[in-house]
């Protein structure tokens, strides 16, 4: 999301992610687009800029890799710590949904890549194995905890919306889009 976002807005932008594959896609797609990145291998929550930014986003449901309240929470704090006064902090998380946990547990799915899910509801964490055996895992979280994390972390809601085209938020919503802001 760092090319179309550093040529959306014709802004530095820097790149942070705690892979080092993922950093290589980054890198020849930049190179692909004409796009220069900062990109960075570190994990988010120790996030640290050299300046204060205007706009920290984290995509792609990434936050969502973050097993536990402790590490939301310290993600956020250095997430405020990085803004500047007025500066935005936006992220996208799906907002689960039993009938579609019903129907996708122990289902093979060939999108976006070959996997299966098991959901484990007590620890509210799905659990994502690749056919090639590969394993990886997310956490859900309930709006109430990402209105909890924005308060905690000293930010403001600014808009929460039920879907990438602005839709509002209501009951029917299954993603949450927010954004927060530094006051
Ligand atoms: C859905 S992908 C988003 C990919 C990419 N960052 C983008 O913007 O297109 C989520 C990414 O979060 C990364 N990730 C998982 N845990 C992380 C952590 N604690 N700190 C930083 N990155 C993490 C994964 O390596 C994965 O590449």
């Amino acid at each position: 999301m760092a090319v179309p976002v550093a040529i959306a807005t014709g802004q530095p932008v820097i790149g942070v992610d705690s892979s080092p594959a993922m950093l290589e896609q980054a890198r020849r797609k930049a190179t692909e687009a004409n796009v220069e990145l900062d990109l960075r291998e570190g994990d988010m929550r120790d996030l640290a800029v050299d300046e204060p930014a205007a706009l920290i986003y984290c995509p792609g449901r990434g936050l969502l890799h973050l097993p536990t309240w402790a590490d939301r929470r310290c993600t956020f704090e250095r997430v405020a710590a990085s803004l500047r006064p007025g500066g935005r902090f936006a992220w996208n998380a799906f907002a689960f949904d039993h009938h579609i946990a019903a129907r996708l547990d122990g289902e093979r799915q060939d999108e976006p890549v070959p996997h299966t899910n098991r959901y484990a509801v007590g620890d509210n964490r799905i659990d994502i194995t690749l056919n090639d055996g590969a394993k990886i895992s997310l956490w859900w979280a309930t709006k109430n905890e990402w209105l909890g994390l924005i308060e905690v972390a000293g930010l403001e809601l600014e808009e929460l919306y039920g879907g990438f085209a602005r839709e509002p938020f209501d009951d029917d919503s299954r993603e949450y889009v927010v954004v927060a802001r530094r006051p």
